[in-house]
């Protein structure tokens, strides 16, 4: 009986490892973010990122709030140890998803994540939170983690000859090009609308 249980147990672990395993692409692949974004997904990992205070965890498209996501979330992976890595944070939905603009809105563009965690990486465009305006259908809000091929000197914008302070009208598929990034290891997504910010409230007020 106890054995039975034990295996069950085991079966169950095992099945629920492979599930998220799988859903991944699966999920990319439901809310169309592999043909709007134009990434590949097929080996896409999960990858963990969780809004502090209270915690909220990013999973393959929940639903989360203005309260959620006001400040900026932790997030982990897999990493190996003498690798660097960049992740991106972007949103193909602006204005909205019916009325797309040929191009994406970053969010966060953090680089030279090391792999030992020695330190957090450093921050190319500061965390903006999601603002999607009144009216629109829940954006899709998403992270991709790309493993970079060695330390990069982000600080040279001009010797790379790319734009890394612009958040409008970029592609993460575009971005990953110009860096030599290759296609994203690992990545995650929730939706958001619009909802009344506590902010927008004291506005009103006024
Ligand atoms: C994905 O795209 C298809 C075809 O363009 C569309 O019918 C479907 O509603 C879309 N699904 C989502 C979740 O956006
Ligand atoms: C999608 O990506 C491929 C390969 O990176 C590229 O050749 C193609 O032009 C891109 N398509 C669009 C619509 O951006
Ligand atoms: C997210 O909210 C929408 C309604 O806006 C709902 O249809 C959907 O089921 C919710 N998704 C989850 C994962 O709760
Ligand atoms: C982590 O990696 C960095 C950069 O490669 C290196 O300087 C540091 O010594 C490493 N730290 C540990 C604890 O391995
Ligand atoms: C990065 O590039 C800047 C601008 O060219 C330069 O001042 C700086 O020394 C470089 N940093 C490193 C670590 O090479």
């Amino acid at each position: 009986m106890k054995m039975l249980t034990i295996l069950v147990a085991v079966i169950v672990l095992v099945d629920l490892a492979d599930s998220t395993k799988k859903s991944v692409p699966a999920a990319f692949k439901a809310a169309n973010l592999s043909k709007v974004l134009n990434i590949t997904i097929k080996n896409l990992k999960l990858m963990t990122v969780t809004y502090p205070d209270p915690p909220k965890k990013v999973f393959l498209g929940n639903n989360l709030t203005q309260t959620d996501t006001s400040t900026e979330p932790t997030y982990d992976f897999d990493y190996r140890t003498n690798r660097y890595y960049a992740l991106l944070m972007t949103d193909p939905d602006v204005p909205s998803p019916s009325i797309s603009l040929p191009g994406e809105f970053f969010h966060w563009f953090v680089g030279n994540i090391p792999g030992n965690r020695s330190s957090s990486g450093e921050d190319i465009l500061n965390y903006f939170p999601p603002v999607p305006p009144p009216g629109t259908k829940p954006h899709r809000y998403t992270f991709l983690l790309y493993r970079q091929r060695k330390k990069m000197n982000f600080s040279d914008g001009s010797l790379l000859g790319i734009d890394l302070t612009n958040r409008l009208m970029r592609r993460a598929s575009v971005l990953a090009k110009e860096l030599n990034l290759g296609d994203p290891i690992a990545g995650n997504f929730f939706y958001k609308g619009f909802d009344v910010p506590v902010v927008h409230g004291a506005l009103n007020v006024v």
